[in-house]
């Protein structure tokens, strides 16, 4: 494995990751967010399965996970990425710090704002993110043009962070709408700023990202590199031309868009299923079972995308059930199993790689519980499953079951996480 570790790291890469506190507080915080999220979705799951998606509580609930569980993932996860990726260290690890508070204050700012429904509370949160956004950009992405490797990582994660902007953007007057400053409507914007942030940040960046990680993770070896060159192009055009369209209501240019995008992440999902094919490492551990899960979500988002895109009227339990699919099922799985691969790891190597040789030093594999992993592997992907299950069929008991399992699910991904953390 090479996030940061000797056998076999980039040369260099070792002397330029950030002291492990940076990456440390996002992944603590943002598992916080996990479980505000999977408790609120519990609260929220009756008004999913009537297809309620214009209510606070829900949109407030959307944003624990899109927010504070992934963005601030994604943020952590780029402060450690980049030295071991693209060879270059974020400009300054004290803004880093100061990022994340500010990111963090944002994101409060915005859960509380729209939960009780106070726009000039989501208008802060919208300014306070922007400075973290912006924060974020100055450290790490101008990075991307020194680096001497990881070319095409960088540029997904560019074009991640445009899209985040653009979301920005389109959410800006909507909360201006809000205020009373201008009129509009409000779907076309909802959809376009959900797209963007969903499918061009989180989905971009973590194609991008996962271009280096999912190969390392399975020992792949031997797949094609060429879906890279193509899938973001794909997408980012679909985006682009869904995102006009629903904005300025053009039925065609959101019909051509979002099958473009869909081509995109078709071909991205056949990228996916060849890391796994070509894996030298046969059997999966919980962390990878969990990736390997939240593919079969990105399909199934698909599917039920394209269901919502050309099935004639207004459906709002098939979109709340395809919202559930991508952002529950989908990146927020994905990120899961993630950090059940590198948490042990950054953990073991910040505790205990120092003391290797000395008597009582654990192994990596010490540190956690295959039983737990795989417990709460089976509660989080069944959960999603029953939840999203519960909403299509508007059926709230059993979106109500669901949203338990992955309560549940979360907790025991939680409790080992905080294991870890009090190991010694
Ligand atoms: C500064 C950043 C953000 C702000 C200020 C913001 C704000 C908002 C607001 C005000 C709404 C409700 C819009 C309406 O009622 O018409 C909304 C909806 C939504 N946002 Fe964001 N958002 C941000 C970032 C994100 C990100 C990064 C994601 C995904 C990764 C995301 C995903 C969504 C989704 C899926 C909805 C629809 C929720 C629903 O209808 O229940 N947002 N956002």
């Amino acid at each position: 494995m090479t996030i940061g570790h000797p056998g076999g790291a980039p040369q260099g890469s070792l002397e330029q990751v950030p002291p492990f506190a940076l990456p440390g507080e996002h992944f603590a915080a943002a598992l916080v967010w996990l479980v505000l999220g999977a408790a609120g979705l519990v609260a929220v799951a009756p008004e999913l399965a009537q297809g309620g998606f214009l209510l606070p509580h829900v949109i407030a609930v959307t944003h624990c996970f899109t927010l504070g569980w992934i963005t601030t993932s994604i943020f952590g996860a780029l402060y450690q990425l980049f030295p071991v990726t693209l060879g270059v260290p974020a400009r300054s690890v004290r803004v880093g710090h100061a990022t994340f508070w500010v990111l963090e204050a944002g994101v409060v700012a915005l859960v509380a704002g729209t939960w009780w429904w106070h726009p000039a509370l989501v208008a802060a949160g919208w300014l306070t993110m922007f400075l973290a956004v912006g924060g974020l950009a100055w450290n790490v992405l101008p990075q991307r043009r020194r680096a001497p490797r990881g070319r095409v990582i960088g540029l997904y994660v560019s074009a991640g962070h445009m899209a985040f902007g653009l979301a920005m953007a389109v959410v800006a007057a909507r909360i201006g709408a809000e205020l009373g400053w201008w009129r509009l409507e409000r779907l076309g914007y909802l959809a376009a700023h959900a797209h963007l942030a969903v499918v061009g940040f989180a989905t971009l960046t973590a194609v991008g990202v996962g271009s280096r990680l999912l190969p390392m993770f399975l020992l792949s070896h031997g797949h094609s590199e060429w879906p890279l060159q193509r899938i973001g192009p794909l997408v980012g055009a679909g985006l682009a031309a869904f995102a006009v369209g629903e904005l300025a209501h053009v039925g065609a240019l959101v019909v051509a868009g979002g099958v473009a995008m869909a081509a995109g992440i078709a071909l991205y999902l056949w990228l996916g299923a060849a890391y796994f094919r070509h894996r030298a490492r046969r059997a999966l551990d919980p962390g990878l079972a969990q990736v390997a899960a939240a593919f079969g979500y990105l399909a199934v988002a698909t599917g039920l995308g394209l269901a919502v895109l050309v099935t004639p009227g207004f459906h709002p339990r098939l979109m709340v059930s395809y919202a559930v699919a991508g952002i529950v099922g989908w990146i927020s799985l994905l990120i899961v199993g993630i950090y059940q691969k590198i948490v042990p790891f950054l953990t073991w190597l910040h505790r205990f790689s120092a003391r290797v040789g000395q008597p009582g030093v654990p192994r990596i594999a010490e540190l956690t519980s295959p039983a737990a992993g795989w417990t709460a592997v089976g509660l989080l992907t069944a959960g999603v499953a029953l939840l999203a299950a519960g909403v299509a069929a508007g059926a709230g008991a059993v979106a109500r079951a669901g949203s338990l399992g992955f309560a549940v699910g979360t907790a025991l991904l939680v409790a080992q996480h905080a294991r870890l953390a009090l190991r010694r």
